[in-house]
């Protein structure tokens, strides 16, 4: 199983986050657990829609990240564009891509909607691997952003 992390990490991110409504406190515990949970995520972070058309960084946790994404720019701006998972196994082959670290390979950037189902961020994960993500990662992260999300 290529994921192991992932028949603990839903139920810890469960337990953590039971009963909180507020986003962005979600969004640090996420970006904490699945950053400490998982090797191969080598940045973990969201970024917020904070007018249409433009995200500004969230709660994150590995090297400094660009503060501000517009919608036309980077993978994050294509899946907030898209409002759908964009994966990324090679971030050389991807026009556009905002490079916030040169060590990285590969890319999964998922949309998290509201429980009015309003575009309210995304999800960014980094990795130093090529690759290194696939549709498991992609299955059971949409899961956990739907479960968590649908109370904020
Ligand atoms: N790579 C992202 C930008 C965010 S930094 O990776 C943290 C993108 O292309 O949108």
């Amino acid at each position: 199983m290529k994921n192991p992390g992932y028949a603990d990490v839903i139920p810890a991110i469960r337990a953590l986050t039971e009963g909180e409504t507020d986003e962005v406190a979600l969004e640090a515990t996420i970006a904490c657990e699945l950053y400490h949970r998982f090797e191969r995520f080598d940045w973990v972070g969201f970024y917020r829609v904070v007018s249409p058309g433009l995200m500004k960084i969230g709660p994150y946790q590995g090297g400094h990240g660009c503060l501000v994404i517009p919608f036309e720019r980077g993978v994050c701006g294509a899946c907030a564009t898209k409002r759908e998972t964009v994966i990324v196994p090679d971030v050389d082959a991807f026009p556009g891509h905002i490079a916030c670290a040169s060590s990285t390979r590969s890319e999964i950037v998922l949309p998290v909607f509201d429980g009015a189902g309003e575009l309210i961020a995304v999800l960014d994960i980094d990795s130093d691997t090529p690759d290194n993500f696939d549709e498991t990662d992609k299955a059971e992260l949409e899961a956990m952003l739907a479960e968590v999300f649908r109370r904020v």
